[in-house]
């Protein structure tokens, strides 16, 4: 399936270490938006040093308004929170969510640990609703230790 076959891609894209990090981060962003049909919008936010918010590092996809969300705030600042994935199947249906553009339908938030600290995580929209199942968390679960293993 689709997924599984990209996964050795992402691997060689981190490896490259002729690139730097956010250089790999943004081409593993590009390969995923490319590839996966319901990837309208994928990034990586970071803990932003010692504050209590998240920064964006890179991603594919539209500019966003939200560079810097703090704890709390929307899907991704629950997530630094909670240590969670949260699956979002409608958007309109949240409380508490930032909007990056009115195209978007759903949402899905990874967690990224480095030696069991949550320290950022990868964020993709859908412009389809309803279209994440475990094979994206599982998929996604992946990448993120594929990219804690070059941090
Ligand atoms: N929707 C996110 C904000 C980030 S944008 O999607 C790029 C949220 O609610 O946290």
């Amino acid at each position: 399936m689709l997924l599984e076959s990209l996964k050795p891609e992402v691997t060689g894209i981190l490896k490259n270490e002729d690139l730097s990090i956010t250089e790999r981060l943004h081409m593993v962003c590009q390969l995923l938006k490319n590839n996966v049909e319901h990837y309208d919008w994928v990034g990586f936010y970071f803990k932003n040093g010692d504050k209590e918010e998240l920064k964006l590092r890179t991603y594919s996809g539209i500019e966003t308004d939200h560079e810097i969300i703090p704890f709390g705030k929307g899907i991704c600042g629950q997530v630094a929170i909670s240590n969670e994935n949260f699956v979002v199947p409608d958007v309109q249906a949240q409380d508490n969510y930032l909007s990056c553009s009115i195209n978007v339908k759903s949402e899905i938030v990874i967690p990224l640990f480095k030696n069991g600290e949550n320290i950022g995580q990868i964020d993709i929209d859908s412009d389809t609703p309803d279209p994440f199942s475990e094979k994206d968390e599982r998929f996604l679960e992946f990448v993120n230790l594929e990219v804690a293993k070059i941090l």
